[in-house]
């Protein structure tokens, strides 16, 4: 791994509190991500799931945690199985993980190779009464493969039909959406990386330039500095692309007079940022771009203050729908009899701003967090409003990322990234 890890205190935090939240009896098996198939021999990338990642810090195909807290054996309770290393393997394969290095990266004890699993999981399974199964609850999932975690379970369950079973993920997205320092400053560690990208990029936009090149000139400064790469496909948008909301194909030449939105972040240790700044190609707002750009500045500002402990997410979208379409109003975007006939179940303002204003962040960028869960303090949430109008041939959105704090306003990670309209103009003309 190319990343600084986080300490094996925080992992065995973790599990502490996972395990704390099991029935009695409860035995929970967490599996690696498989290293998906292209065609012939090719593979893509290996990428941790990320689950395993939050209760071991391990980050190796094949490895498989168990956790039975009411095991017997004291050694039974934490056991990790990890693939068979070897002379050979690593000649083939490079170097693999120890039980040693194991142990210093997770605080587990119990280490065992992978091929010992199913016999020690028949053993244990006599002395559990439950089986805690880790099946993904995600509100926004949609998986078509079958996982190794799948592909677990489905055994298990044919092996020992009278177990029964609950769900791990529940669990999971209660933890997960609340970060512990030590996580908070692995997000920083990856803000920081954009924050470089995003000022590699501004003098290099000019027209002329290709979406791709500027895609490419982020890659170079987030590898450089250790990143695991994009967070996510990155989106680099000009002119009416801004309007697509899921563009990927970063394939156009930038155009003088055109905006350019980029939704890009770095990951960092496997945490993910999440970034959106728009910017004029020319190094110039327009006066109406900069009128939109200002009007999405005030609902960013607006909407963070809301994000405070005890909120509800469904309630905060709603607030800031009343704050963003009075700024629609004043842009003449909409006019007051539009709004006053609307229907409540599909407001006006969702014809120019039409996707959510934050969701969690951290491991995953859209990361756990239950719906109907207020704020808490060290959530760690994005925000990011946007008016995007076709008929004008741009859009505009910009995203922060923010840390709820148990009094006050939140803590904006993303504070030293530039968003002010005249900062960003200043920092293009300085090539
Ligand atoms: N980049 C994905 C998002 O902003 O939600
Ligand atoms: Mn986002
Ligand atoms: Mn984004």
């Amino acid at each position: 791994m190319r990343y600084r890890p986080l300490s094996s205190k925080l992992y065995s935090k973790n599990r502490d509190l996972f395990v704390q939240a099991l029935d009695r009896g409860g035995l929970a098996v967490f599996n690696s991500n498989d290293i998906y198939p292209i065609s012939a021999d090719s593979t893509l990338p290996f990428a941790q799931h990320r689950d395993i990642f939050y209760l071991s810090g391990i980050d190796q195909e094949e490895s498989i945690l168990l956790l039975f807290p009411d095991a017997q054996e004291p050694e039974h309770r934490e056991i990790l199985f990890i693939k068979k290393t070897s002379e050979i393997i690593a000649v083939w394969e490079g170097q693999k993980l120890t039980p040693k290095q194991a142990t210093a990266l997770s605080g587990i004890q119990t280490v065992c190779w992978l091929h010992e699993f199913e016999k020690l999981f028949q053993l244990l399974a006599d002395q559990a009464e439950i089986f805690y199964f880790n099946t993904n609850e995600h509100y926004r999932a949609k998986v078509e493969t079958q996982t190794r975690e799948d592909r677990f379970i489905k055994w298990a369950k044919a092996k020992f039909p009278n177990h029964p079973t609950a769900k791990s993920n529940f669990i999971l997205q209660k933890l997960r959406s609340i970060k512990d320092t030590e996580e908070i400053s692995q997000i920083k560690n990856a803000i920081d990386i954009t924050e470089k990208g995003f000022r590699r990029v501004l003098p290099f936009i000019k027209p002329g330039v290709w979406e791709f090149e500027i895609e490419a000139e982020f890659a170079h400064e987030f590898l450089k500095n250790r990143s695991d790469g994009f967070a996510y496909s990155p989106i680099i948008a000009s002119g009416n692309n801004c309007n697509v909301l899921h563009y990927l194909d970063n394939n156009q030449q930038c155009k003088s007079g055109d905006l350019i939105l980029m939704d890009v972040g770095a990951a960092y240790g496997n945490y993910a940022s999440d970034m959106t700044r728009t910017v004029p190609v020319s190094g110039k707002f327009t006066p109406r771009q900069r009128a939109v750009y200002d009007a999405v500045l005030r609902v960013e500002k607006a909407a963070m203050q809301l994000l405070v402990p005890g909120v509800l997410i469904k309630e905060y979208h709603q607030e800031v729908g009343k704050i963003m379409t009075d700024e629609l109003i004043q842009l003449g975007l909409l006019d007051l009899t539009m709004v006053k006939n609307q229907d409540p179940e599909k407001p006006a303002y969702k014809k120019y701003f039409m996707h959510g204003t934050s969701h969690h962040l951290g491991l995953d960028t859209h990361d756990y967090g239950l719906v109907d869960q207020p704020l808490k303090g060290n959530m760690v949430l994005t925000v990011e409003p946007g008016i995007y109008i076709p008929e004008e041939g741009f859009g505009v959105r910009i995203e922060d990322d923010v840390v709820i704090q148990e009094d006050g306003p939140p803590l904006n990670l993303m504070e030293n990234v530039p968003k002010a309209p005249d900062e960003i103009e200043q920092l293009m003309h300085q090539r």
